[in-house]
């Protein structure tokens, strides 16, 4: 069985999403969830699912990430989902799952991303860009924000009636509608790929 960790700040609707997927996947299982808010929706849904739990004040992940680390390796993770994670991935777990950690962004990225474009920052910013499409972007993490090699990307429209919150719950419904897929190719193709290399 590959093991995944999600990773989730907020509400926890993608982490919903990623739970039913893999409930009785034949091959991943969701191992763990880890949040650095103590009452992070997302571990409401993970009860529902019986998932395992972490909570991490964020100075743990800025401090002492190597308790984090820990945990990821006892817990035999092989990959990590982040779905609303706030925090930048503290360097040494990226270098520990290099390749390994995905990231889902609510816009297209390279144009609205970096540091301070989450939540309704993003959206407000595509609104006051006036353009008539935005979307979701799925991508490897690196030690920049939103900065990884960019797996996957769709599209939905912005209309000059939409309010913030329209574009929001747009994006937000392609992002349910594809990050369990996606992330599932991901996984499964890396390991034909090591396999291949062997
Ligand atoms: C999503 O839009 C995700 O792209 C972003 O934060 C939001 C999280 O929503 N990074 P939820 O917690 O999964 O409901």
């Amino acid at each position: 069985m590959i093991r995944i960790a999600i990773f989730a700040s907020g509400s926890g609707s993608n982490a919903r999403k990623l739970f039913e997927y893999f409930q009785n996947h034949p091959s991943i299982r969701v191992g763990l969830l880890i949040s650095d808010r103590r009452n992070a929706g997302a571990f409401g849904h993970a009860a529902e699912f019986q998932v395992e739990t972490c909570y991490f004040h964020k100075s743990v992940f800025q401090q002492e990430p190597e308790k984090v680390l820990e945990k990821l390796q006892t817990s035999d993770i092989d990959f990590l989902l982040l779905a609303g994670f706030l925090l930048l991935v503290p360097p040494v777990i990226v270098s520990a799952f290099d390749g390994k950690i995905l990231n889902i962004h609510p816009a297209m990225l390279p144009q609205f991303g970096g540091k301070g474009m989450y939540g309704h920052y993003v959206h407000e910013a595509v609104q006051k860009a006036g353009i008539s499409f935005t979307g979701m972007t799925i991508h490897e993490v690196n030690q920049q924000f939103d900065e990884g090699r960019i797996i996957f990307q769709a599209r939905c429209p912005v209309l000059s009636s939409d309010s913030v919150s329209d574009i929001a719950a747009r994006v937000l419904a392609l992002e349910h509608a594809h990050y369990p897929f996606v992330a599932e190719q991901f996984i499964l193709n890396y390991k034909k790929e090591k396999h291949k290399n062997k």
